[in-house]
């Protein structure tokens, strides 16, 4: 694949000609290489009384923060009244945080509205999805498609960027707050709904027939006479599968626009060494960050611990393994950047139940994020609030505002070990099998929206089904990127494409031309059965990729939840339930695992073929536990010549700027062997759990 680094070459100048042509940074630049993660707090100081300000930022200070987090929910301290400006107790509280040497991560305050708004402008709300409209008393409920609520917000957006544009101690800014991309059923989303699909399919025949109106005689005359289909309203079965994705195209693009908008304000007055992003929640379900592309980068919020049962007798104190590899993997493919922008430091007010945590998890969590590639992270919240919705919520103080927490003092600690290691000289190069290991998983939105409204089978979760990849390349050692069809194949050796419903000809070409060129490309089931409206074809299930994977899929079977079936692969039975296609190979020999049992036993349910220089294997079902997954992938990596390794359940080894990182969620004693060549640099080989390993390599 040298053909790629070339493709690279002559894009990456151009990028960088584009971006410093209007004034902005490449994402990357706003991090220091040297520098290995930037540490910060939430604060939120009209919650506390001004002379305790100074004592809070420079306690921070000591500690080792580097930066403090403002402003997100401040609107009505901003404009008290319609157009009334009041910044000077902002000021007072930035000017402080610089005097203590705190960088200050600045939010747009547009996630609650102050009181007058709602009074004197009701419409401002978002409508639910049983027609009851927003009420003033908590956050994010008011209608992005609401002209009056998007003119005041950008007119509070456009006065802290003329305020704070020059200040010196801004560091960066963060839009909103967790951006979710809230259904909004109210006159103002619906009329903006018509707007968006005339725009998008320009005459109303083409809309019928994408939509299939003919169906059950819902055929629209005009653009204006098109409801927002309410599954709520007309029960899930009846309502039509195009107009909801289209609902949530939609409002992911208003999300998406109300976040851009907020970038082109901003970058009017700011100075460009302010970095611009946001705090998704996670991997969101409706917004979908890769529409904001405006961002200098997108960044996330990471609750690990809301009180599952996660892994062994420990695992409600250790947390979900799964929710921070996922989150890093997703996010930080977007921009190449990304950041962890809240993470509870203890017990959070909102799980079931809010157990302490285990001494060590808080900096358990922090190292698994700089390992992940985090290049920051920010504790929500420094101090606990002694009142409000969340008064049992934790922070790195304790409810006196100057005890740490236990979170606190694992942060303080954390904070110390990653400024040691910055002292360090490490090579940098990033280590051979990682290189080889580089994988790609295929992700869209509309795939997601598109399989919530017909899964068919009510034990079938996509994210389910990719964390059975994600999770297996984890145990196996690989780097993950999730991407989208924008990105270039070819930088990957690996691509899964997981349970991808909607294609059309090109991206199957695509396809065709990354395993020709030498890409192991890995299918699973429910892939390409629909255009990109979610019609079926007028052909074979799934036709447009026969040719690609060696076989046509003649049925899809599924089973009730009490119910398994198995599959026979190398010599090993595997249990399955939620899906399985019954496939029919072009060449026998491309079938490579068969049903063992249901009236379709020894029927192909798996199949593998060489193509070009690579290969494509096609996976017709979901295992119940994920191995049948990693074995495929297993196979080959092994066929590439590369060691995997073999993570226990809960452990985790990344490697980031010269740094090896293990960590262990789960509730037993594991042994870590570093190989040979490790100079072990924090912790111990035998990991505890919440324990933590860091190592570099030497040539030697
Ligand atoms: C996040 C949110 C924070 C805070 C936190 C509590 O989702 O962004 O503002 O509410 O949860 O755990």
């Amino acid at each position: 694949m040298m053909k790629k680094h070339l493709k690279l070459m002559l894009i990456i100048p151009q990028l960088f000609f584009l971006m410093s042509a209007f004034g902005q940074k490449a994402p990357a630049d706003f991090f220091p290489e040297n520098k290995l993660m930037t540490i910060g707090t939430f604060y939120f100081p009209e919650h506390w009384p001004e002379h305790q300000w100074e004592r809070d930022f420079q306690n921070m200070a000591n500690m080792g923060f580097e930066y403090v987090h403002m402003g997100e929910f401040a609107w009505t301290f901003l404009e008290p009244e319609e157009g009334q400006f009041q910044f000077d107790w902002l000021d007072r509280a930035i000017e402080l945080a610089g005097k203590h040497g705190l960088k200050v991560l600045l939010c747009t305050p547009t996630a609650t509205t102050p009181v007058w708004m709602g009074i004197k402008y009701p419409e401002t709300y978002v409508m639910y999805s049983n027609y009851q409209r927003g009420e003033h008393g908590t956050r994010q409920n008011n209608s992005l498609s609401n002209p009056v609520f998007r003119k005041l917000s950008t007119r509070i957006v456009e006065e802290m960027a003329k305020h704070y544009g020059n200040n010196p101690h801004i560091w960066g800014w963060q839009l909103d707050n967790e951006p979710e991309a809230k259904e909004d059923y109210s006159p103002s989303a619906r009329e903006a709904f018509q707007h968006w699909l005339e725009k998008r399919y320009g005459s109303i025949d083409s809309l019928n027939q994408a939509w299939g109106t003919a169906f059950w005689s819902i055929t629209y005359r005009h653009f204006h006479e098109i409801n927002i289909h309410n599954a709520n309203a007309v029960g899930w079965w009846g309502s039509n599968p195009h107009a909801l994705l289209d609902f949530k195209r939609f409002t992911a693009s208003v999300q998406a626009d109300f976040l851009n908008e907020q970038v082109h304000i901003l970058r009017k007055y700011t100075k460009s060494n302010q970095f611009i992003t946001t705090n998704y929640v996670s991997v969101a379900q409706n917004a979908d960050p890769r529409l904001a592309d405006q961002l200098d980068f997108a960044a996330f919020t990471s609750y690990p611990n809301g009180g599952s049962p996660n892994l062994g007798k420990d695992g409600f104190r250790l947390g979900d393994p799964d929710r921070l590899i996922q989150a890093h993997d997703y996010f930080r493919p977007i921009k190449g950047i990304t950041g962890v922008m809240e993470i509870q430091p203890g017990q959070v007010n909102w799980g079931n139940p809010n157990a302490l945590l285990l001494p060590g998890t808080v900096h358990m969590w922090l190292w698994h994020c700089f390992g992940a590639g985090s290049s920051f992270a920010s504790s929500y919240r420094y101090r606990q609030i002694l009142y409000g919705a969340e008064q049992y919520h934790a922070g790195i103080m304790k409810t006196d505002g100057i005890t740490l927490a236990p979170g606190g003092i694992e942060y303080r600690q954390f904070i110390q070990e990653i400024r040691q290691l910055e002292k360090m000289k490490v090579a940098t190069t990033v280590p051979e099998r990682l290189q080889q290991m580089k994988t790609a998983i295929l992700w869209s939105h509309d795939n997601l929206w598109d399989h919530s409204r017909q899964p068919q089978n009510g034990n079938w979760n996509l994210w389910q089904h990719v964390f059975k990849y994600h999770r297996a390349l984890k145990a196996l050692g690989a780097t993950v990127d999730y991407i989208s069809e924008k990105d270039d194949f070819n930088q990957y050796n690996m691509i899964i494409v997981p349970a991808y419903q909607s294609v059309d000809t090109v991206l199957v070409a695509r396809w065709r031309s990354f395993v020709e060129q030498g890409g192991d490309l890995i299918i699973s089931c429910r892939t390409a059965t629909k255009d990109r409206n979610g019609h079926f074809w007028e052909a074979g299930w799934a036709a447009p990729i026969d040719d690609l994977i060696g076989a046509e899929i003649d049925h899809y079977d599924m089973l009730p939840g009490y119910q398994q079936a198995h599959v026979q692969f190398n010599g090993e039975v595997h249990a399955w339930n939620t899906w399985g296609e019954l496939l029919n190979p072009l060449k026998a020999e491309f079938g490579i695992a068969s049903y063992a049992d249901q009236f379709y036993q020894g029927t192909t349910a798996v199949v593998f073929r060489k193509l070009g220089k690579g290969t494509v294997t096609y996976n017709g079902l979901e295992s119940l536990s994920g191995k049948l997954e990693k074995e495929l992938l297993k196979q080959r990596f092994a066929a590439r010549g590369i060691n995997t390794l073999d993570l226990p359940p809960g452990v985790f080894v990344s490697w980031n700027k010269g740094f090896w990182v293990a960590v262990n969620y789960s509730s037993e004693v594991q042994t870590i062997d570093p190989g040979p060549h490790a100079r072990l640099v924090l912790g111990e080989k035998m990991l505890q759990p919440a324990g933590v390993l860091v190592w570099t390599e030497t040539n030697d």
